[in-house]
């Protein structure tokens, strides 16, 4: 356990080499690290936040081949931009994209803003997301913490601890950023904690922020899953029919309905629903 947050040039040199020494043997080639558009870095990363890189691989392709840039999104209605995303989950994301893109096309003429103040304020992008496309698209220096980056420093400088809190780590973080080559040292770093939670006990459950997906079978996300991919798929049901089409009782259904409109995904005509026409 580090008791001061103080790291000795030695101690950043070892872990560095730690670090580097596992990515040179081991880098996963993964075609969000081919690019530099930040578009493409940023799609990656909010299908990453809640996705395995795995599932995620296959998905991206497919979204770039029918939304090529942001204008694409932008332009799109919500409606096309779900029926791609189906199969990933966590809709919101996609959602919080389409917003997103209408506001850099507003607001930066379709440039995704090199700063990280700027990207930190983009609607749905959250301290994480923003780091990462700095340091990914713009080569900056960021300081950032996601899931795999915090269980790489919790294995290697918090060994015998429990509910470890992110302000202890991130002192950690910014000592040992490689400033010159940021991209390669977080790709290091990610890689690193992938490899962690294949070998070892996730070491994120250290983390005092630790939370597990929950089950998706018979949960609220499943019935909106299902409620969005109906109306993805044939425009204008009714609740009458959602309620079918989700196999729960009306009174979930219609609260999750309501929380959907509330976010602005659906909208009601009549007595029907459909897909928010944003
Ligand atoms: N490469 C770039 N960003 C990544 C992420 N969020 N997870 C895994 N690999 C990545």
């Amino acid at each position: 356990m580090k008791k001061t947050s103080k790291l000795s040039s030695q101690e950043i040199r070892r872990f560095q080499k730690e670090i580097y020494g596992h990515y040179k043997r081991n880098r996963r080639v993964l075609p969000w690290r081919e690019t530099r558009d930040p578009y493409k870095i940023l799609l990656s990363e909010l299908m990453l936040q809640q996705t395995q890189v795995g599932r995620v691989i296959g998905k991206y392709g497919q979204f770039l081949h029918r939304f090529p840039d942001i204008e694409s999104v932008a332009r799109a209605p919500l409606r096309d931009i779900l029926k791609v995303w189906q199969g990933l989950g966590y809709n919101r994301r996609a959602l919080a994209l389409k917003n997103l893109a209408g506001f850099v096309v507003d607001r930066y003429g379709g440039k995704i803003p090199p700063d990280i103040e700027a990207l930190k304020a983009l609607p749905g992008i959250g301290l994480a997301t923003a780091g990462a496309v700095c340091a990914f698209a713009f080569g900056q220096p960021a300081v950032f913490i996601e899931t795999n980056i915090r269980s790489v420093f919790i294995h290697y400088f918090f060994r015998d601890r429990r509910g470890v809190k992110d302000n202890e780590i991130h002192p950690l973080v910014v000592q040992t950023l490689d400033a010159k080559r940021p991209r390669h040292w977080y790709y290091a770093l990610m890689d690193y904690g992938a490899m962690l939670k294949e070998r070892h006990p996730n070491p994120s459950r250290r983390s005092a922020h630790y939370t597990r997906q929950s089950p998706f079978e018979g949960s609220l996300r499943q019935v909106r899953g299902n409620i969005l991919k109906a109306l993805v798929e044939q425009p204008g049901l009714t609740e009458r029919t959602l309620v079918r089409e989700c196999h729960r009782e009306r009174r979930v259904v219609n609260e999750v309905i309501t929380q959907l409109r509330i976010e602005g995904f659906i909208i009601k005509r009549g007595s029907r629903f459909f897909i928010s026409e944003r």
